[in-house]
Formats: C-alpha cells, structure tokens, sequence
C-alpha cells in the first residue's frame, strides 16, 4: 500500500520517523484508518493500531449465509473506547510514528496534532480506564512504556472504566440488525430527525446508520438521488462505474463516524430512504450540485420537500458538465434564449395537448405540452357504429373534456412559454406513422402549469422516461405528483365511473339534414355554440353542445373571398384577400364560444352575527400527549399532574403487590379498567369495543391513545383508582380558525409536523369556541408562547376556518394575513397557487 504522506520531520537516529494524516475512522479502541495526501482521486489509507495498549474488541454481526456463525456482542467498555477516539479524532489531523509492522497491519504511537507535542491517544486512553496496557515484552528502559504502567496503575486505583466495579455490563449495546417491519418503523418516526452515527458509507447516496439512541443499525439511501455504485462481479469483485469512487470520497470525508442527524422519510420496498441532516451543509444537494449524483424520478416522487432544490442542484451541474455530466448537451442547447422561453396569445387549441399560439412577431407557431400523454383510444373498435365517421374530439373518452379544459382557461389569452425539448421528427417505421417534429414545451398562465392542471383532473396522463433521458418536462416531478394525486383520488381517466358521452350529430355539409334541423333551432331563438373551424372569413363550423350537434354556419348578410380548395372541377385558386378574411375570423372566434350568457352568482349573504364580546385569552399550562390522525389532540392539565402521578405511583405499587390474575377479566364495551401498555407498565383505560377476547380496543384516559390488546392485558380497575378519586386526565381538543386538510398526504404532513412541535411537550392552551365533538382551542409553545396553529398555517400545512364572530375578528385577520403569506411563497398546499380559485379549480386537492 503506498505511504500516507513522506516523512515529515528529520528523524532521529534511533526514534521512528513521523508521519500525519487526517483521520478517516476509528475501527475500535485502539485502531484507526489514517489517510494520506489525495494524488488526483481519493487519497491512500493506512489502518494504524496502537501499539503496547489493547481495547475491547466491538459487537460484529453473524456472517450472513453461515447458519453456525452467531451474532458477537461488544466487549465491555469497548464501544465507549471508540466513541472516545472517533469523538476526538475523526477529520482530525494526526501524527504517528510507526514501531512494527506484520502483514497488514502497522503498529505504532498516534499525537493529536502535526507533532508529538500533541495528545498522546494511547495515553488518554490508558488514563481514562478504556484500554489496558500490553506489559509482555516490554523492556525495563522504554520511557514510553514506563509511562503507561504508571497511568494505568494510577486509573486502576481510582477505578475508572474497565477497573470500575460491576464489570461494565451496562456499556454493552443492543444493537438491532433487523428492523421486522421497516415501513411501520418509519411511520412511528413522523419524519422526525433522529441522532445518528454514520458507520459505514457503501456508496456516495447509500449509507449505514446507527440510530441513537436505541442502537438501529440501519441502510439509508438518500431520499431522491443515485451515485454512481460498485457494482458487484460474479466472482465477488467490485467494478466501479465512472465517479463512484469519488462519490463515496465525497461523502464519506464529509460524514463517516460523524454525528448527524437523519429524517426517515420513506419505506417502499423495505427500502429505507431518508435526508441525512449536517450543520455543515445537506449532502443530497452537495452530490448533486458537484456533479457525483443524479436526480431518481421513483425516489423524488416519494418525497415533496425541496424536489425543486433538487432539481435546480441537478441542472447547475449539468450546466456546467461537471464530473458525471462531463458529456452532457442540454435539449435545448441549440436555440436562442428568445426561442427558449416567450410570452404569447393562444389562438387555437389542438386535441388535448397541443395548441397554436400566435408570437409577438405575428408569427403562428404549434406548441405541444411537455411530457404528457392526451386521451388516446385503446384501440377499442368493438361498439363503432359503422355509420358514423369516427371523431376522436368527441369518441375518444375524455378527449373533449380535455380540450374543453385548455380551451375554456387559454383561448385568446396570454401564455408563458418554456421550451424543454424538441422532439425530432420521426419517419414512418413498421407500424408506426410518421410524426413531424414538435416544440414541446411547459405552457404557464398566472403561473398555474396547464399540463400539470389537465394531469391532476385526469384528462392527460404522464410519460415515462428512461432514467437519463432528458428530453422532458422542466417540471416533471410535479406533473408525477399530479398524476398520483389524480390516481388517487379517481379523478377523469382514473376515475371507475361510466365515461361520458358525447352523441355529436355531424350535420355539417349534409344539406338534407340540415334542412330538417333548421326551423328547430330557429325556434330556440339564441343558442350557445363553440366555432370549431373557420373555413373562410364567413363560414364556419359551430359545435353546439345543448343541441349536440356540428353545423356548417354561414354570417348573414356577407360573403368573404374563398380560399383555395378542391372541387370536382379541379383545384379553385384562392380569392384575394380571402387568407386575410379567414385570419380576421379565425381570431375573433376560433374556438370562442359566440354566445355566452354570464350570469353574475350572487354574493353570499354574511351570516348572523352573534352579540358583542371581547374574546377571553386564559392560557392555561397543559401536557399535550397524543396526536390523532384527524389532528385532534389529548391533553393533560399541568396543575392536577402531580395527582396523576402519585395516583399511578400508589396503583402500581397495589398491583405489584397483589397482581391480578391473568385471564380473570373479561372486559365489556364501556368499562374503566386498567391495562398493560408496551412498556410493561399499568394505565387507567376505558374498554372501547371487544371483537373478541384476542382484540379488545382500549382507549387510555389519562393519555388519549388507543391500542387493540388481548384481555390478557387488562384486568379490572382497583376502586381506589377509580375516576372517581380522580377524574379522567386526558382531554380531547382540536384547533381553531383551523380547516383539517382532506387530502390524506396534506393530512399527515400536518400531523407529522404536530407531533414534532407539541407532542410530549408543555404548552399553553385557550379556548376560542366550542365544537361539535371537542373545544376549539389556540395553542402555544411553551417557551416562545408563538401560536401552533398559526404555525401551521404560515407553513402554509392548512387553511384558515373563517370564524364569523365578531369578538374573533382580530384573530381571524391575523390568520388570514399569514395564510396570504403563505399563499404567495407557494407553501405546502399552495404550491400550485390558490387551488380553490377559478383558474386551478379542482386542482387535484378537494377542500
Ligand atoms: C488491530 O486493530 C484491529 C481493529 O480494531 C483489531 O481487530 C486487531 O485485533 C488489532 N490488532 C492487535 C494485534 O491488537
Ligand atoms: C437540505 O438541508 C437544508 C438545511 O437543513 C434545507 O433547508 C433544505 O431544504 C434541504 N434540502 C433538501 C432538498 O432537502
Ligand atoms: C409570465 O411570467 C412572468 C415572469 O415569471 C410573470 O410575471 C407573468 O405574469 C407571466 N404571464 C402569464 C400570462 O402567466
């Protein structure tokens, strides 16, 4: 193996020359892996165990596949050893002489610092009770060695560590290898960040974690990216992909047996994906901004927070083609910053994902939407009626609905453009049409993405892509989410119901017919119809949706030149004036709807006001100790505590001494009783609902939580105990000025970022107004007195509940003005601007 670094001073004659490096890891106790000067690539490594001393050896796993092999627990004191090293040395610079050398290993002296002025390690070590010194073959006139026998006979008088008295049992983890099952592991943390050493770094996006501080040790990969990977060879060697190596260097200088903190944020496929949380900086946005990861469409769609972010770091590196992005060409390389992104007036929409927009320079041009997939046929030819020519608008299911969508939000209005990619113009293969090349574009108006509004009603679908292919929308992610939410909440073609129909009867350019149909529609006077074509400057298709029907339409009283067309005496040159004529009309009514009755709805009438009073601000302390689903929450009141706890300490004493017999109880539905929680200990509970003697739900009085336990666990409650002597603890109460979002993920967002604010903690607490199941209550921190819910809504996590009564009026403002906020920085719920206005409505979330 090559040298870490050069000699570094002149030795002396007799003494070891010095050498340094920065430490990487502490294996144990007494060894460590020193690494050298980077030569272009990760720098050289040496293990390095100390010499004359020795420390207890860690816990090691059973060899995986070995069924004799078992797992081996650490030695005492053996794992504080190391967490004394790693806590002193890890990134630190060190200077070390080398004594011996076997095989592999070198053994030598090891100095905090750039010389052997520093900290001797060897020495704390041996001071501090963690390792013992190795005396067989030492030699009466070795200073050094003489010095250890005194410091260790000195920590062996004041009984530190291994000399202590108990034999250390207590310093020996229960490290969990397995986790039974990891998705409900990951839940039961609500995304909260969790103390964490890194112990092992697979590569630059996978990573081992100890969790603090019940010992999981567990594989993270990091939520939303890839690093390049070893992969592994048939004959168990690892051939690296380009950048892998470095990869892991960046993250394992940077994180490696260092104390971080890690949100678990997902679990598909008992994969664990999580952000691993640094002071120094947030190492998923690091990878990918110099270029050592790439953004995973799976991976990102699982996770909300900062895909954007992601994104952005992903294309600042391909920008600049650093490391893996070496090759890399951007779609839209070749065309000028004017043709990339342009403001311009819709004229006409196309099917369902395309449209004609005109530029500012007079110009027409077609712009398809970026990665999105219309309403197709699926080829079901089975109940065509043979008589009727097939129409796509109106037999494809969904296709009208989509293109009455874009056309009723974009016809004549102006648009942002941003061109992603164009697709190439592909020719006819085998089975395939030809397709002339498209400008596919992200399509904004008032800043809502058109595409991503028609993915979240259903009417498009999303395209899949290979991993690298970047000929895709800017904004692909978001579409993903629309597209999950639409899925979910079977909305158009997710959605089970019948599909609608839409019976057009085609009476245009049947003259028969449309004889026939003519003194019905005089009789109905004003119609309502969309112009679908503009044939010249006065004749025109109209689609008329009461009637159902498509007529040819001619403007009374004027005729406008002709433009050229086939009749059966040959080709008809066009009239002069007659494109311009066309274009006059296309503008004024292409796909307008010429007849429109607005009729203005009328205002709501404001609500009875209830009399005048002045809202009342008692905040009184309380221990919040449960969170429901539904974002209630239960809370203990802080002046009747103290009666709680000596009430438990005294029932448990009783129990101790008398316990009940198991089995004996058999609970029924209403019942107090007391029952076994998983932490061993006995609650006060009430019997909710017996499914059998094996599931019995018990509601916990004084804590709010539930459980479905066997009666087993239950026994009856001690009459002393009863609420009689003291009443039930746990109240039941939920926001004000708050509406509880229905989207089940918007949900659990709020709840998860509610257990981490008030969850276990003192608050305050008031009550606004009285509810149906429970007090409204406003909520605040502790120690900051700042409101919870107001909290959640400046997060933009919910909507403001309008309270009419006048006495709240203050609070409600208040409220409200954050919730604009909120609104405007395109929080959370508002990512896609104000979902409940007209132009987003039923963006894919319900109220
Ligand atoms: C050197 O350190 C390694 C890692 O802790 C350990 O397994 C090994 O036993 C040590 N060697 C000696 C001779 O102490
Ligand atoms: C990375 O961490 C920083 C700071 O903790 C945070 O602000 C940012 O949102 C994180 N980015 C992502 C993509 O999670
Ligand atoms: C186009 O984008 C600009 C800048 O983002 C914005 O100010 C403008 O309102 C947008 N126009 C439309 C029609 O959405």
């Amino acid at each position: 193996m090559a040298s870490v670094s050069g000699p570094a001073q002149t030795a002396s004659a007799s003494a070891p020359p010095l050498q340094r490096g920065i430490v990487k890891m502490v294996l144990s106790g007494c060894a460590i892996i020193v690494r050298g000067q980077p030569r272009g690539g990760p720098p050289p490594e040496r293990q390095i165990n100390l010499s004359n001393i020795r420390a207890g050896a860690l816990a090691r796993r059973a060899a995986q596949g070995q069924p004799e092999s078992k797992d081996t627990p650490d030695e005492p004191w053996a794992f504080q050893a190391r967490e004394f090293l790693r806590k002193k040395l890890i990134g630190k610079e060190v200077c070390f002489t080398v004594e011996y050398k076997n095989m592999h290993r070198e053994y030598g002296m090891v100095y905090l610092g750039k010389d052997t002025t520093g900290e001797n390690i060897a020495e704390s070590l041996v001071s501090e009770g963690l390792a013992t010194v190795r005396r067989e073959g030492f030699r009466g006139n070795n200073p050094e060695q003489a010095r250890l026998c005194d410091l260790e006979d000195q920590s062996k008088a004041s009984k530190k560590g291994l000399w202590s008295e108990g034999g250390g049992a207590q310093t020996i983890r229960n490290i969990k290898y397995t986790i039974e099952n990891p998705r409900n592991f990951v839940d039961s943390l609500h995304q909260k960040p969790i103390n964490a050493i890194i112990e092992h770094v697979r590569d630059g996006s996978v990573v081992r974690a100890l969790l603090l501080p019940d010992y999981y040790l567990v594989t993270v990969m990091l939520s939303g990216i890839k690093c390049p990977t070893f992969k592994r060879e048939a004959d168990g060697t690892e051939t690296p992909e380009p950048f892998a190596a470095e990869a892991r260097f960046f993250t394992e200088s940077r994180l490696l047996q260092r104390d971080v903190q890690i949100i678990l944020e997902s679990c598909p496929n008992q994969i664990i994906l999580g952000t691993i949380l640094h002071p120094n900086g947030n190492i998923t946005e690091l990878l990918l901004k110099e270029g050592f990861a790439r953004c995973v469409d799976w991976s990102m769609a699982v996770y909300t927070q900062g895909a954007e972010k992601l994104r952005a770091a992903e294309r600042s590196a391909k920008e600049r083609k650093v490391r893996i992005w070496k090759d890399y060409v951007a779609p839209t390389a070749n065309l000028d910053q004017k043709d990339r992104q342009f403001v311009a007036k819709v004229m006409q929409v196309v099917n369902a994902d395309a449209m004609v927009v005109k530029l500012n320079s007079g110009e027409y041009k077609t712009i398809h939407l970026s990665s999105i997939r219309p309403p197709r046929n699926e080829g079901e030819e089975k109940n065509k009626d043979k008589d009727k020519r097939f129409r796509p608008l109106y037999d494809i299911p969904y296709m009208f609905e989509a293109r009455e969508f874009l056309r009723k939000k974009l016809i004549g209005k102006k648009v942002n453009v941003t061109v992603d990619y164009i697709r190439a113009a592909t020719g006819p293969g085998e089975g395939t049409p030809a397709f002339p090349e498209r400008t596919c574009a992200t399509v904004t108006i008032g800043g809502i993405n058109i595409a991503e509004a028609l993915v979240s009603k259903g009417l498009a679908t999303v395209i899949r892509y290979r991993q690298d292919d970047d000929q895709r929308s800017s904004h692909y992610d978001e579409l993903l989410a629309a597209e999950a939410r639409a899925i979910k909440n079977g909305k158009g073609l997710h959605s089970k119901k019948e599909v609608p129909i839409h019976r057009v009867a085609d009476i245009s350019g049947e003259t028969q017919k449309a004889k026939q149909f003519l003194p019905f529609l005089q009789r109905a006077g004003r119609s309502e119809a969309v112009v679908e074509y503009v044939f010249s400057g006065s004749r025109l298709k109209l689609y008329m949706p009461k009637e159902t029907c498509l007529i040819t339409f001619l403007l009374a009283g004027i005729e406008c030149p002709r433009s050229s067309r086939n009749t059966p005496g040959g080709m008809q040159v066009a009239e002069p004036f007659s494109d311009e004529a066309m274009l006059f009309t296309k503008e004024l009514v292409l796909q307008r709807e010429i007849w429109a009755n607005y009729e203005e709805k009328p205002v709501e009438e404001v609500v009875h006001l209830s009399e005048e009073k002045e809202r009342v601000a008692n905040y009184k302390p309380v221990y919040v100790t449960e969170i429901t689903d539904t974002l209630h929450f239960y809370a203990q009141d802080v002046e009747t505590g103290s009666q709680l706890e000596s009430l438990m300490e005294t029932m448990r004493a009783e129990i101790a001494a008398q316990p009940p017999v198991e089995g004996s109880y058999s609970p029924r539905r209403g019942d107090y009783c007391i029952a076994k929680f998983a932490d061993g200990e006995w609650y006060r509970a009430r019997v909710e609902k017996v499914e059998s003697p094996a599931k019995v739900h018990v509601f916990y009085i004084d804590y709010g939580n539930r459980e479905v336990v066997s009666s087993t666990r239950l026994a009856p409650i001690p009459p002393a105990f009863s609420t009689r002597t003291l009443p039930v603890q746990a109240t039941e109460y939920t926001f004000a000025f708050i509406q509880v979002p229905q989207d089940e993920d918007a949900r659990a967002d709020v709840v998860d970022c509610v257990v981490r604010d008030i969850q276990n903690t003192q608050c305050l607490l008031n009550v606004e107004y009285s509810g149906a199941t429970c007090p409204h209550v406003t909520i605040q921190f502790g120690d900051t007195k700042e409101d919870v819910g107001l909290g959640l809504v400046k997060e933009g996590l919910v909507m403001v509940d309008v309270r009419k009564e006048k006495h709240l009026q203050k609070m409600v403002t208040e409220y409200l003005n954050s919730q604009e906020s909120a609104k405007s920085a395109r929080l959370n719920i508002w990512r896609y601007g104000d979902f409940r206005a007209d132009d987003a409505d039923e963006f894919g979330y319900s109220r």
